[in-house]
């Protein structure tokens, strides 16, 4: 196996946190040579951790870009909305491209990159981690072995935390779709992914409802201060940010909101920054709750919760076949079969993961790495943009859907994108 080089475009959470590692880990295997990273603290961190000389260190993406084609591959683990751009370019310089999901905000966008990659013959994969995650493979193989006869209906929960949803779209980057993308796109593209990775087939119609109940100024108690820091109710408070980062966690998420994760950088912080303010006075719009039902192109049927109030950040399923029925939870990754037949009830628990998502972070690079080997995106769907990009349109359709209240037919949704 040969050594794959690569250029970073952001080394933020993802970048430096999720992907940096995997270098770290496997030196022989995966090499960073270059970075691109507006902010001078995090590009010195990266570049200190991946041994990148002053001259390989960039301040933009567009600087990086600028440069010719340097090595094999780019990681663009910017911003929502700074995704296609680069993309675009990269894959025009001839770089094979691991981009963070989502694709891009702009329908019309994702369906252009898939189509760009497949011109240039490059690989483009869509960082939907939790397809290569040992717990997502077995759930799949279990399907494909027939266990559970014909798939007729799926019903899926992804219950976000509430403490999550307050971190990341309430206070943080994904709180507002016009700065990001809707909730639907921003967090439950991978649960789109996931139903398509498993169900098969493809999405023909779909619908959604949903709204931003809670996290909102009209919720705010009587007497909340507009920060936690100065609020008279915070001990009373679930969702107070001293409760959420001053802890002994000075890992994620407590390292979104500094760099520097001392007591006092951190109260610093929660004083001026956005991480700071009361879940009730954020300039948020994603929703806290939505609901999607499908119909997919083989008669399966499918229903997707997602919702900030749960204790825990999990996914729960359930996959009811002619044969058997599956329950899953990724609390302790723990799947359940059950056959009609036979009763005997098989209990299966994945082995903990060590490294990010469930070892999703691990596996889509080792997967992206053999697909470079091979020179462009294989017949495999697993990995294919356009595939991407379907699940992609299904998150664009449940959002047209939940603000129109009118059911979609996603073929017809996407023509008008080509
Ligand atoms: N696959 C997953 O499970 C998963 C999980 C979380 C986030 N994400 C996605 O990953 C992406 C990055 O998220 P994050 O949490 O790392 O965000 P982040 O804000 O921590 O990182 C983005 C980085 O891009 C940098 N940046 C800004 N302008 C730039 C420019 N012109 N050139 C180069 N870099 C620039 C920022 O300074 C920042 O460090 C987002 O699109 C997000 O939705 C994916």
């Amino acid at each position: 196996m040969k050594k794959i080089r690569a250029a970073l475009l952001g080394a933020g959470a993802r970048g430096f946190g999720s992907y940096g590692p995997y270098a770290t880990r496997h030196p022989q295997r995966f090499e960073f040579v270059a970075v691109a990273e507006p902010d001078p603290g995090r590009r010195e961190r990266f570049a200190k951790e991946h041994n990148l000389a002053p001259e390989n260190c960039y301040e933009s993406w567009e600087e990086l870009l600028e440069q010719d084609q340097m090595c094999e591959a780019m990681l663009i683990c910017t911003q929502d909305q700074m995704h296609y751009e680069p993309t675009k370019l990269a894959l025009e310089k001839g770089y094979h491209v691991l981009l963070e999901k989502p694709i891009s905000p702009v329908p019309q966008e994702c369906l252009a990159l898939a189509q760009l990659a497949q011109e240039k013959q490059r690989v483009l994969m869509i960082c939907h981690v939790l397809r290569y995650t040992a717990f997502f493979s077995a759930i799949k193989e279990i399907i494909e072995q027939g266990r559970l006869g014909k798939i007729i209906s799926v019903s899926h929960h992804e219950n976000v935390g509430y403490w999550h949803q307050a971190h990341s779209f309430v206070r943080g980057s994904w709180r507002n779709s016009k700065e990001s993308s809707p909730m639907i796109l921003a967090k439950s593209c991978h649960d789109m992914d996931l139903l398509l990775y498993l169900i098969g087939g493809h999405c023909n119609r779909i619908s959604s409802f949903g709204d931003l109940t809670f996290f909102k100024e009209e919720n705010a108690p009587r007497g909340a201060a507009k920060r936690c820091l100065d609020c008279p109710l915070e001990s009373k408070c679930a969702y107070s940010a001293c409760k959420l980062y001053l802890t002994d966690n000075t890992d994620w998420p407590t390292n979104v909101i500094s760099l520097d994760t001392s007591l006092r950088a951190r109260i610093e912080a929660l004083r001026t920054g956005p991480y700071g303010r009361c879940v009730f006075h954020c300039d948020n719009d994603v929703v806290d709750h939505q609901v999607t039902n499908m119909e997919f192109s083989n008669g399966v049927t499918a229903t997707f919760t997602m919702c900030a109030f749960s204790k825990l950040t999990s996914r729960t399923l359930k996959i009811m076949g002619t044969e058997g029925e599956l329950r899953a939870t990724t609390v302790g990754d723990k799947i359940q079969v059950l056959p009609f037949l036979t009763g005997q009830v098989e209990d299966i628990t994945i082995p903990p993961a060590t490294t990010g998502h469930g070892g999703g972070d691990e596996g889509i690079m080792e997967r992206f790495l053999l697909e470079i080997e091979r020179g462009c995106n294989s017949d495999d769907p697993i990995t294919s943009p356009w595939i991407s990009s379907h699940s992609h349109m299904m998150a664009f359709a449940a959002e047209k859907s939940r603000v129109s209240g009118k059911v979609l037919d996603i073929e017809e949704f996407t023509q008008q994108f080509k």
